[in-house]
């Protein structure tokens, strides 16, 4: 006979088989609402009730099918919580089985339950709820035989306006008319009722499935069957590394706003370009990069809309310039072919093939009379080249042989206008450049300007907090961009942009990065401390390489940069920690 001194069930008489549980989760109202069917099993003979364990329940009804039961909520027990005991109105003999269907609230007093204000999340914008059962707990979140005793399988619908997960295999979701979604679970291996567990909140890899599917329907089933992720220790050095079936991410993605899933985009468009049709070696890198950031950016467009993609694009094209104005604008490197004889690929690495790579596929498809030609040209490249590795000539003549065999003549006159001397060989920003649409662009241009034009008053007045509120992350990433191009603004004013938009505080890795940029390019001494600390704790070669290197240019910040590095030497990755090395002069 099980024995539980903190439970209240009758565990000598009946045991539960299985719990499915039909729930809503109210954010505003901060309960759970709706009911718990339990298959409950006597198990000795002449069993005429039930006692559950629960604890700041609201019990709305009790019945078998339509036939309703008489059921009495017993004075609370302080510690161990309310029996409720249950009239079956039969009695059962032993391995006679019932389905007891309780309607039932949780209410705010729900010991199992924590509701978050989006003020106490890392991002911010969005409420979130966990459970934790162990070891009484369950009982505020089920009425249940909430002893440890007891192994149950359970199955479950939960309705929620963000995504929910449990303890439990995912069995499907639907969306509702009202705008949340009905996630449904089932957990098959018996388990005990303080594993039952529920966690509703913002997903941010949330659409990593839409951009499988979005992929597919733009090029070709994907391969791979499985596609997880990981989330790397800081030290990772890059945003993230495509590996079939299974990317590794920076954990700087987890800025809790999914505003950085484009680095997840990016990654799955790489399960086509670069994993199916590969470059055949680092001098043709383009073919893996660039067509990646063009696929990416496709999925982007088709999901949330062309001026996003087209905001990405612009972002790319300031990548680029810096790229181009790092290296010089002659520098072989600068080009989309470079040649590598003799060289390291990791020195090679830039937004060049990203960047000008994105920015060819772009005017080529312009070029050749838009989506409605090109799209069907880049299935035919992945299905012509799939499984093999291939080079800039092999890409060009196939694209040759698409166009004119699709739609003849004229459009192998319109390759024969490219300039593909320049796109291929020619060194710095590239021979065209492409206009996108700036919808998006416009209020952080204009921000921008407006700081501009105040530099010379001394306590400008125009600006408050309410400035940047409208702004997505990476309307402010641009916003700052914007900034970093113009003459270094005064420290005061540095001062007032940072008290009124908290830029220094901010998580978001994208923002604090350049905000931190702009800070050490004005010789800002204060933020010296926090560049410390970020080029430290996070070895994601895009944030710490420029800091570093900004921060060993700035006023008094050579020999702290220096310190810096080689105090942490052993946190960073061999491939960043060679390449710090470098750029601070420590070795050649
Ligand atoms: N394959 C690259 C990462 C890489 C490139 C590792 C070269 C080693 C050598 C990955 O797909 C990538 O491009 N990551 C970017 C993501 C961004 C472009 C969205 C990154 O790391 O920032
Ligand atoms: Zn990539």
């Amino acid at each position: 006979m099980p024995y539980d001194p903190t439970s209240l069930s009758n565990l000598d008489e009946v045991k539960t088989n299985h719990i499915h549980l039909d729930l809503a989760v109210d954010f505003t109202a901060k309960t759970l609402t709706g009911t718990a069917e339990l298959e409950v099993e006597a198990i000795v003979d002449n069993i005429s009730k039930v006692i559950l364990d629960t604890s700041y329940i609201a019990i709305h009804s009790v019945s078998i099918g339509d036939k309703s039961l008489k059921h009495s909520l017993e004075k609370r027990h302080e510690k161990y919580g309310s029996a409720l005991t249950i009239e079956l109105g039969q009695t059962l003999r032993k391995s006679e089985k019932v389905k007891i269907i309780i309607g039932y609230a949780t209410t705010q007093e729900c010991t199992a339950c924590q509701w978050l204000e989006p003020s106490q999340t890392v991002g911010k914008k969005h409420p979130y709820l966990f459970t934790q059962c162990q070891a009484i707990h369950a009982r505020s979140l089920v009425p249940c035989q909430d002893s440890p005793s007891v192994k149950l399988t359970y199955s479950a619908n939960i309705n929620a306006p963000l995504r929910a997960v449990m303890s439990a295999v995912s069995t499907g979701e639907e969306k509702q008319n009202n705008g949340t979604t009905t996630y449904k679970f089932h957990q098959k291996t018996r388990m005990p009722s303080y594993l039952i567990a529920l966690a509703s909140a913002a997903w941010e890899f949330v659409d990593t499935e839409t951009f499988i599917r979005t992929g597919e329907e733009l090029l070709t089933p994907y391969d791979w069957g499985r596609y997880d992720l990981l989330v790397l220790p800081a030290s990772f050095p890059y945003g993230g590394m495509e590996n079939p079936c299974l990317t590794f991410v920076t954990p700087s993605l987890l800025a809790g706003d999914r505003s950085l899933v484009d680095v997840v985009a990016h990654e799955i468009a790489h399960s086509w370009m670069g994993n199916l049709v590969t470059t055949e070696n680092w001098e043709h890198f383009w073919l893996n990069e660039g067509f990646t950031v063009f696929v990416e950016r496709k999925i982007l467009g088709r999901m949330q809309g062309k001026e996003h993609s087209e905001f990405s694009a612009i972002i790319g094209r300031k990548a680029l310039v810096e790229s181009v104005e790092l290296y010089g604008k002659d520098h072989p490197f600068t080009a989309l072919r470079p040649c590598l004889r003799g060289e390291d690929p990791d020195d090679a690495f830039s937004s060049v093939p990203y960047e000008k790579g994105f920015n060819l596929l772009y005017y080529l498809e312009k070029h050749l009379g838009g989506a409605e030609v090109f799209e069907p040209y880049l299935r035919a490249h992945v299905q012509e080249f799939a499984g093999r590795s291939i080079n800039t000539d092999d890409w060009k003549a196939f694209l040759y042989s698409f166009m004119e065999k699709n739609f003849g003549q004229e459009k192998v006159d319109l390759l024969n206008k490219v300039d593909w001397e320049a796109w291929l060989a020619g060194t710095g920003m590239p021979p065209v450049e492409n206009k996108f649409d700036d919808t998006l662009a416009k209020a952080c241009n204009c921000l921008c300007k407006k700081w501009d034009e105040s530099r010379h008053v001394a306590k400008p007045t125009e600006f408050s907090s309410e400035d940047i509120k409208s702004f997505s992350s990476t309307q402010t990433v641009v916003f700052l961009e914007r900034v970093s191009e113009i003459d270094a603004l005064p420290h005061s004013h540095l001062d007032l942009m940072d008290e009124l938009y908290h830029l220094t505080e901010v998580r978001n890795c994208e923002i604090k990065f350049r905000w931190q940029m702009i800070c050490l390019k004005a010789n800002y001494e204060k933020i010296y401390p926090q560049v410390v600390d970020f080029a430290s704790t996070m070895g994601r070669m895009k944030y710490c390489r420029p800091l570093l290197r900004s921060l060993y240019h700035a006023k008094n910040g050579a020999e702290l940069a220096r310190s810096t590095f080689l105090k942490h030497k052993s946190f960073y990755h061999p491939i960043a920690a060679t390449m710090i090395a470098r750029d601070l002069g420590l070795s050649k």
